[in-house]
């Protein structure tokens, strides 16, 4: 949060948070915001997350204030005598924006504002337009504008006064790259429409290219976890890739899929995933739904955890909820408990004991990263079939591509040829079979 802070986060962008009752583009200053929560059991340290959310959408959290009650208002949600408060912090910080940490009815957000005279956003509009500003891809675009018109539509009613009386719209800040939105059921139903459209083909694209990665039998890993946890800069330093690394939450919104080498030789892809929160809107995850089965189709997971974080645990469970909500989780996962460099020795020793299961790595500066991926070849599957092959010279791309794909156990020159063992799956044998030499089984 410090470094965060530290770099002006949110200063510089163009866009400040919008209301979603209101339509026109006003950049201004860092906004100030009064966070509110509701719930049972609730303090004020529930709020982190929201706080740090806010952060990265370009908010400054002025004031928390929260309600332990576990019935909403239904019409404003809060109390009165909540209200009333509300209404007084905000005056006294002069706050320009509240923010819910839940998903309030349209006709709440409408009360709310009314009656506090500010902006009024909920949880799942500051998420969305946190995706927004983060969308790279035309498929991240479409994807994340598209769960922000299903988000809009049954919010428009109201619009025009809203959008008179406080200027700016969550809306605006579209994965599409638009500024305004045209204020028109019709023109918004036809365009949910058209980003259905392209969002199947974009997909089929991608299935294409995964089905291609899935028939080569090279194994797939896909980075997941808790936003901001350096799931990019994890990828980097596997892959010496060039993901965007950026402090920021949801930075990634589009997996960029990479090959690495493993210690045992064998190949494996690894994918960068966008980043998980608790209580991700549902819009989101039906949204990004093609992107995330990355990761329910991996064969294993990274789930990279921010050890620096106090918040860790809470995050780990957040992550592995999101997972299971996805379909993803069975898969088979290692833990990396990263940004140990920012850890003391006693606190990475309490660590060991409370997470015996997660590997300590610094993705920033290489510490521990050996016995991760030696921990992610181990807990891969291995090829099926186990075979020795004799490749004559001069059919050197043979034992290139089994170094490449399979997972080759040893290999010694001889008068005729180079004799390998190896595992390969069910397409490098095909691709060897008139060089296998004794026997051949099957290992798993
Ligand atoms: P999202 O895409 O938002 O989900 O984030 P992410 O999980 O991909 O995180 P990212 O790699 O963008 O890293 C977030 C911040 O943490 C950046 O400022 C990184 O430099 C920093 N960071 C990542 N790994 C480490 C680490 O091992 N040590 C330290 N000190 N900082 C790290």
């Amino acid at each position: 949060m410090a470094e965060r802070s530290r770099r002006g986060r949110g200063a510089g962008r163009p866009g400040t948070l919008e209301s979603p009752l209101s339509a026109t583009w006003v950049p201004r200053e860092r906004e100030r915001a009064v966070l509110v929560g509701v719930g049972h059991g609730i303090d004020e340290s529930s709020l982190d997350e929201l706080a740090a959310l806010a952060d990265s959408a370009g908010a400054e959290a002025v004031d928390r204030v929260v309600q332990a009650r576990s019935d909403p208002d239904p019409a404003t949600f809060v109390g009165r005598g909540k209200l009333e408060e509300i209404h007084r912090r905000v005056h006294a910080s002069s706050a320009s924006l509240v923010i819910l940490d839940d998903e309030l009815s349209p006709g709440q957000l409408r009360t709310l504002e009314e009656r506090l005279g500010v902006k009024v956003i909920d949880r799942t509009a500051l998420i969305l337009d946190i995706f927004a500003l983060h969308a790279r891809s035309r498929e991240g675009k479409a994807q994340v504008e598209l769960a922000q018109l299903n988000y809009l539509l049954p919010r428009l009613r109201g619009w025009g006064e809203a959008m008179s009386r406080l200027g700016g719209g969550i809306g605006t800040r579209f994965g599409g790259g638009e500024t305004k939105l045209e204020v028109d059921r019709q023109h918004i139903k036809r365009r949910i429409a058209k980003l259905r459209r392209d969002l199947k083909d974009l997909s089929r694209t991608r299935e294409v290219k995964r089905s291609r990665r899935e028939r080569s039998g090279v194994p797939q890993i896909a980075i997941a976890g808790y936003t901001n946890a350096g799931k990019s800069t994890l990828m980097n330093a596997l892959t010496r890739a060039r993901v965007l690394v950026a402090d920021q939450l949801f930075a990634t919104l589009d997996p960029t899929v990479r090959r690495i080498t493993l210690p045992d030789g064998r190949a494996a892809t690894v994918s960068d995933t966008v980043g998980f929160v608790s209580k991700l809107p549902h819009d989101l995850v039906e949204a990004f739904r093609s992107t995330l089965e990355e990761v329910t189709r991996a064969s294993l997971i990274v789930h990279v955890a921010d050890a620096s974080s106090r918040e860790m645990r809470g995050q780990i469970e957040a992550a592995r909820s999101v997972l299971a909500e996805i379909g993803a989780g069975t898969v088979r996962e290692v833990l990396a408990l990263n940004k140990i460099d920012l850890v003391s020795e006693d606190d990475r020793d309490r660590l060991a004991r409370r997470f015996p299961e997660g590997v300590q790595v610094s993705a920033l500066t290489g510490e521990g990263l050996e016995e991760l991926v030696t921990r992610v070849a181990r807990a891969l599957p291995h090829p099926p079939v186990e075979v020795t092959v004799l490749v004559p010279y001069g059919r050197d791309e043979i034992v290139a591509r089994l170094h490449r794909e399979a997972e080759v156990l040893w290999s010694e020159s001889t008068e005729e040829g180079t004799l390998l063992r190896a595992r390969v799956g069910d397409r490098e044998l095909a691709a060897v079979d008139g060089y296998v030499v004794g026997s051949r089984h099957r290992v798993g």
